[in-house]
């Protein structure tokens, strides 16, 4: 998950309007190279079908507060095999939507390896490493996360997602020295994707903490590894059984997920260190049609 497609660093992103403030200035940006005057200058920007070159980033950091940024038409990206997001937004106070049928195409065909695995990049759809951010009315078809919120973030709420293809709707990977709390996903559909829902700890990682989750009305389908995990044993990719307890995970609440997986994935593998996860429920969860759970906390399996 290192180039994430769309990545969010500090600030906040909200959807508000402040009363008394100076009227937007409107600009439309229909080649790459307008995309940087129009940030600097402008606080309801349209992006138009913009081509982002090869090794380029579409940069929104720093847009001025206030600002809202829409995305019009199709939006490109050339091909060149790096790990950086292709499109970065930070900063303050500001919103970023789609006009109808508007699109972003990431070309992640072209970084993946076709096999649902993480290919010759990563490619998460959202990577949320902040505070104060709602994502909503998404639709994601990649494979790498779906939306990952990962270090630092806080008070992240992800509403009526729709993922296709992915790797799911993860918290994680969660190193040493971070605190990640209060993220909520509610209403969303996660399908045809190697992982429904985890929370993913790094083998070895000391000195952090997960706290006050929620995943809430979750419905998955056609899930090829795992429904459900919660790993403290994160290594290279994947699980590796050797769980550690330098994370705590705490305050976790998995209700009304439910779904299929396929006949070779697992419904559920939830691997803590010892004593390490403490007060996570599970209520009306149900995933079906796999096999081989294991769980090592909590009353699922
Ligand atoms: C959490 O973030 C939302 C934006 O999604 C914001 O409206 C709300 O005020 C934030 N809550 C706190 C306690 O900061
Ligand atoms: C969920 O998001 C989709 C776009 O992905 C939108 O068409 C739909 O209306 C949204 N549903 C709700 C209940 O807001
Ligand atoms: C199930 O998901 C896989 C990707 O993991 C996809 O290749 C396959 O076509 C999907 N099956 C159905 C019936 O949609
Ligand atoms: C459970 O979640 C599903 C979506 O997966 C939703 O349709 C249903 O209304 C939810 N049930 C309750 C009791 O909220
Ligand atoms: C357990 O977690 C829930 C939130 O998920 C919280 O409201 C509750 O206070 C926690 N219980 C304890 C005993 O800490």
């Amino acid at each position: 998950m290192a180039r994430p497609i769309l990545s969010f660093l500090s600030g906040a992103l909200l959807a508000t309007t402040s009363l008394g403030a100076p009227a937007a200035t409107s600009c439309t940006a229909t080649a790459y190279s307008d995309v940087s005057a129009a940030v600097a200058s402008c606080t309801a920007i349209t992006l138009s079908n913009i081509a982002v070159p090869a090794g380029s980033q579409l940069d929104l950091t720093k847009v001025q507060p206030s600002t809202t940024v829409t995305f019009a038409g199709t939006t490109t990206f050339g091909f060149k095999a790096w790990e950086n997001p292709l499109i970065l937004i930070g900063g303050t106070d500001f919103h970023i939507t789609a006009a109808s049928g508007a699109i972003i195409d990431g070309n992640g065909q072209a970084w993946w390896d076709g096999q649902g695995d993480n290919g010759v990049e990563n490619t998460d759809g959202f990577n949320v490493k902040a505070t104060n951010v709602l994502i909503q009315d998404i639709t994601v078809i990649n494979q790498d996360d779906c939306v990952a919120v990962s270090s630092g973030a806080s008070n992240v709420t992800v509403r009526n997602a729709s993922c296709d293809g992915s790797h799911g709707l993860s918290i994680g990977s969660v190193g040493s020295d971070t605190t990640i709390k209060d993220i909520s996903f509610y209403d969303s559909v996660v399908k045809n994707s190697q992982n429904g829902v985890r929370i993913k700890t790094v083998s070895g990682a000391t000195n952090s903490v997960v706290q006050n989750i929620v995943y809430q009305n979750i419905a998955l389908s056609n899930i090829s590894s795992y429904g459900i995990i919660v790993e403290q044993d994160y290594l290279n990719g994947g699980p590796s059984g050797t769980p550690t307890n330098g994370v705590t995970i705490k305050d976790v609440v998995f209700q009304n997920v439910t779904g299929t997986v396929t006949s070779k994935a697992k419904d559920y593998y939830v691997l803590c260190g010892s004593g390490s996860c403490s007060n996570i429920t599970f209520s009306e969860v149900k995933v079906t049609g796999g096999t081989g759970d294991s769980c090592n906390y909590g009353s699922l399996c």
